[in-house]
């Protein structure tokens, strides 16, 4: 970590609006002053063609709607749109005076010399003061939550990445994130295996956490015997009752089939360096019955066909709080879940990831928090249900555990993803063995030069860290890039891809910046200090325009809480990264010292990017 990349601990107090929003700021001075009967707030956006400008502004249209017909309105959209431009406040920020197209959309110009002092002064005071203000103190991010004694699937892995990543963002811009691992411990399934267990091992007493380690082959064998055997079925129905009423048998060895699934799963998030907080369904057990007989109660809930539920009136399908044979569910839990994290966890903002196919459920379990009044009417905290796709096979098939086989686990294809990256890094740097060379027939100086080219050899530790940072950052961003809504390909080959929008290509873009800052051989923090940064040629332009709107993609992606908003951006930045260093010297140039903080700064937008997507920045490679 460079000290910049470090500073936004202590930097949050300065932090700096998005170009965007300091651009709307100025436009609402202008609305105001030029309208003032009528308030709007200011739609600002960034064009998408530099034909018209960076920025528009689109108000004069349906400002002039609003007026029409009223005395003295004005007589085309584009005297509104002239009306406003007249009104804008002097400004450093923008070119020169804004043009009109179309109906009365205006184009603004910014001038490149505020974007290249905004860049100065980020490098000088940590990419922390480019951190989005959000307005929530604490959070939630539910996320991963595999059940226990099954295995966790491709759908926990995707909840898993674009859980870590949401929570990184938060954590970024301040927010204090709790991150729940709201894991499947307390289903009817222990039952069948805390029989099956007993069975085989005749009787409970003492069981060890190794003993019940194959979970796989327990949770096979104990559903074989319940789906055939009804005697084994009657015993395993019993076992719930036995483990939910406290025997402590049942309860120790509940406890260390819990044990042997979290040791699977911390192997995972290890790898993946994901931090999650262990609190499955049975944190809330004691919390349901009387939650379900106040909900009763106040007639929030009502009996039907024996069970309990709450209805919604514009939903077909009531939530079941309690079962026609007394049992608690899923929904249950969420409910007191939801009253947990509000009132006593006191989140402001509440996030559920999962696969899309629970939409439903959360619909549910929102609504009767707000028919319950467990989520307040007035300052109600803000809650999403963040959900998304299946994963396909090649084929385009939805994969499924049981066809990804032994062979596929999640562990296995990490792995596989791994040892991709370690043959392309290997491969890629030429790490030439001398036999190599000699066949080569190079003289010594030659050798030394190539040598010197490459850098010094990665060690065996270089290497397997090198590898395993490109192999599963590659499944996390190839997971992240996607509309988290549409169902995805899984195709390993892709996602290590050296070209496209790839982990790889972004790691590969991500180093040699900084081995070219590393070849200019100067201080940068040093230079910051007397160095000033000048955009002058196009590449430059684009280059520092991209960079400025760091802020506003997090913005935009805290909005519909998609991930890809990040990668895109990061990916459209390596590539006007590239455009620009084909285009413009930078060592050894006149304009050495402004160059050179370009690159930084643009090493340091890329960085921050992806550690957000739980990429650790290589910076040789
Ligand atoms: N264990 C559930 C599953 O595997 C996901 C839990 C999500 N979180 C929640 N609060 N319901 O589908």
């Amino acid at each position: 970590m460079t000290p910049s990349d470090g500073a936004h601990l202590a930097a949050a107090a300065h932090r700096v609006p998005s170009v965007r929003a300091d651009l709307a700021a100025t436009f609402r001075t202008a609305l105001n002053s030029a309208f003032p009967n009528v308030p709007m707030e200011p739609q600002v956006a960034a064009t998408n063609n530099p034909r018209f400008g960076d920025y528009q502004c689109n108000n004069a249209m349906q400002l002039f709607g609003r007026m029409k017909g009223k005395e003295g309105a004005p007589k085309k959209p584009t005297d509104v749109a002239n009306a406003i431009v007249d009104a804008l406040p002097a400004s450093d920020m923008i070119a020169e005076r804004p043009t009109l197209a179309g109906p009365g959309f205006i184009n603004v110009k910014l001038n490149h010399g505020w974007i290249a002092e905004r860049i100065h002064s980020m490098l000088v005071q940590g990419i922390g003061v480019w951190a989005p203000p959000l307005p929530y103190n604490r959070a939630i991010v539910d996320f991963s939550s595999p059940n226990v004694a099954k295995e966790m699937h491709v759908g926990h892995l995707r909840s898993t990445i674009i859980g870590d990543t949401i929570a990184r963002s938060l954590e970024f811009c301040g927010v204090d994130t709790l991150r729940i691992n709201h894991v499947g411990d307390w289903g009817t399934q222990f039952g069948m295996l805390i029989e099956h267990i007993s069975d085989t091992r005749n009787g409970l007493t003492g069981t060890t956490t190794e003993e019940v380690s194959d979970l796989q082959k327990l949770y096979k064998e104990s559903k074989a015997r319940f789906d055939a055997d009804d005697d084994f079925k009657a015993r395993a129905r019993a076992a719930v009752t036995r483990l939910q009423s406290g025997e402590q048998e049942y309860l120790e060895t509940w406890k260390r089939i819990c044990e042997a699934s979290r040791d699977e799963f911390y192997a995972i998030y290890e790898r993946l360096d994901v931090r999650l907080l262990w609190r499955g369904e049975s944190y809330y057990n004691p919390q349901l019955r009387p939650l379900v007989e106040e909900l009763h109660e106040r007639g929030i809930a009502e009996e039907s066909e024996g069970a309990l539920v709450i209805h919604m009136p514009k939903e077909k399908q009531p939530l079941m709080i309690r079962k026609s044979d007394g049992g608690f569910g899923y929904g249950t839990t969420d409910m007191a879940t939801l009253k947990q994290r509000i009132h006593e966890e006191k989140a402001e903002w509440i996030i559920y990831v999962t696969d899309e196919g629970q939409s439903g459920h959360f619909k549910l379990v929102f609504g009767s928090g707000k028919k319950a009044g467990i989520i307040p009417e007035e300052n109600p905290p803000r809650i999403d249900h963040v959900g998304f796709g299946l994963v396909l096979n090649k084929d385009g098939k939805r994969i499924r555990t049981r066809d990804m086989g032994e062979a596929t686990k999640l562990v296995e294809l990490l792995d596989e993803a791994k040892n991709l990256c370690k043959v392309e890094i290997k491969e890629r740097r030429g790490e030439e063995t001398d036999e190599k060379l000699k066949a080569l027939n190079l003289d010594a100086e030659q050798i030394e030069e190539r040598r010197k080219k490459r850098g010094e050899p990665f060690t065996e530790e270089e290497l397997e860290e090198a590898a395993a940072i490109m192999g599963y950052g590659a499944v996390k961003y190839a997971d992240l890039k996607n509309n988290r809504k549409t169902d995805y390909k899984f195709n390993l080959e892709d996602m290590v891809a050296l070209n496209g929008n790839t982990a790889v290509y972004m790691l590969y873009a991500h180093a040699r910046i900084a081995s070219i800052v590393r070849k200019v051989g100067k201080d940068v923090n040093e230079v910051a200090k007397t160095a000033q940064i000048t955009l002058e040629h196009p590449a430059e332009i684009a280059l520092g325009l991209q960079i400025v709107q760091f802020t506003e993609t997090l913005e935009d992606m805290f909005v519909d809480l998609a991930p890809n908003r990040i990668t895109e951006y990061v990916y459209e930045l390596a590539n006007l990264f590239s455009t620009f260093y084909t285009e413009c010297k930078v060592s050894g140039s006149e304009q050495e010292d402004s160059r050179l903080l370009l690159c930084e700064a643009t090493a340091i937008v890329m960085r921050q990017c992806l550690t957000l997507l739980g990429i650790k920045p290589l910076y040789r490679i």
